[in-house]
């Protein structure tokens, strides 16, 4: 273990972003119970642990092994090495029914971006993995090989905005009846004849709808969600980051109506009460300044709810 608590240590790994109003909307208890669902480089849990007493506690969730390395050497920290999908489940394990507060940082770490032999970025070559838990058996090789030309022409269009996602699909589909998929090099080159626009641009949105799929993040995020109610106790809040509409559309609905099913009983015609209540109308975004400085930090929005 490394670390001795200073907050931007393991900057290189990953810099946090929006963290003075995470900490701020989070409302720290000092004697409080948080958990960190994406623990990555450490700089949002570092940020919790300094507003912490000695009775607080943290428990940092992240299903990437190379996150451990950011672990502080701090006795008030619990570490989970598993995918946030589970949180309540984890937290019962470790006796905790209910928490003061759960931030998630969605997406990947500057980290996961950087190491070349993760596949998650165009600028490398190597397999094609993708996968944020190496023990998931789901790589990007599997998506773009098994998948059929619907379920792929669907990902790229709903996850990644790929203006041609129809004929993506289908050029995969073409490409890999020659031979497999492997590489990332393999791939750009399957598909460099049907580029639209800037390629770097182009491969960043085909890549991110690749990752999603991957890693079920849309899935894995639902089902936060629906746990954040359980897990909170009154007064709680939940701050969640999200880094693309789709999961900020999840957020919102989520947080403004308690709930993903109907709004109405079909029975009772009543609606569905909400346990939850915003603490910010709109979504809170990164200062020009911030952007300025981290890039990365231009498409998030954070959004808070009260446990009522
Ligand atoms: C954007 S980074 C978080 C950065 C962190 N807030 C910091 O300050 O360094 C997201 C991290 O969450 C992890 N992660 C993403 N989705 C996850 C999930 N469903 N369950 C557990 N960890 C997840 C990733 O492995 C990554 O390390």
């Amino acid at each position: 273990m490394k670390g001795d608590g200073a907050v931007g240590e393991s900057a290189g790994y990953h810099v946090p972003v929006l963290l003075n109003e995470v900490i701020e909307h989070l409302n720290i208890k000092p004697g409080g119970v948080y958990v960190d669902c994406t623990f990555g480089g450490g700089g949002h849990s570092r940020a919790i642990l300094e507003k912490l007493d000695t009775t607080g506690k943290l428990v940092a969730f992240d299903q990437d092994e190379d996150a451990k390395q950011n672990l502080p050497d701090d006795k008030r920290v619990l570490f989970v090495p598993h995918n946030f999908r589970h949180v309540k489940r984890f937290l019962q394990l470790h006796g905790i029914a209910r928490v003061d507060g759960l931030l998630a940082d969605l997406g990947v770490s500057s980290h996961q971006f950087d190491e070349g032999s993760r596949g998650f970025s165009t600028r490398f070559d190597a397999q094609l993995d993708m996968r944020m838990d190496q023990r998931q058996e789901k790589t990007a090789m599997e998506v773009l090989n098994t998948y059929s030309e619907p379920q792929l022409h669907k990902l790229f269009e709903q996850y990644g905005e790929v203006t041609n996602s129809k004929t993506l699909a289908r050029t995969i589909v073409e490409a890999r009846k020659i031979a497999p998929l492997q590489t990332i090099n393999g791939f750009k080159d399957a598909v460099q004849g049907i580029v639209k626009g800037n390629p770097n641009k182009y491969f960043a949105q085909v890549f991110q709808a690749i990752r999603i799929e991957v890693n079920d993040e849309m899935g894995a995020l639902k089902e936060l969600l629906q746990q954040v109610p359980e897990v909170l106790k009154s007064g709680g809040r939940a701050a969640i980051i999200t880094f693309h509409s789709l999961e900020d559309r999840l957020v919102k609905t989520f947080f403004r109506e308690g709930t993903f099913e109907q709004d109405l009983n079909p029975f009772e015609m009543t609606k569905v009460s909400n346990p939850l209540k915003l603490v910010n109308k709109k979504p809170i975004e990164a200062t020009n300044e911030e952007t300025k400085r981290n890039p990365r930090s231009r498409s998030a929005k954070l959004r808070v709810a009260e446990k009522i």
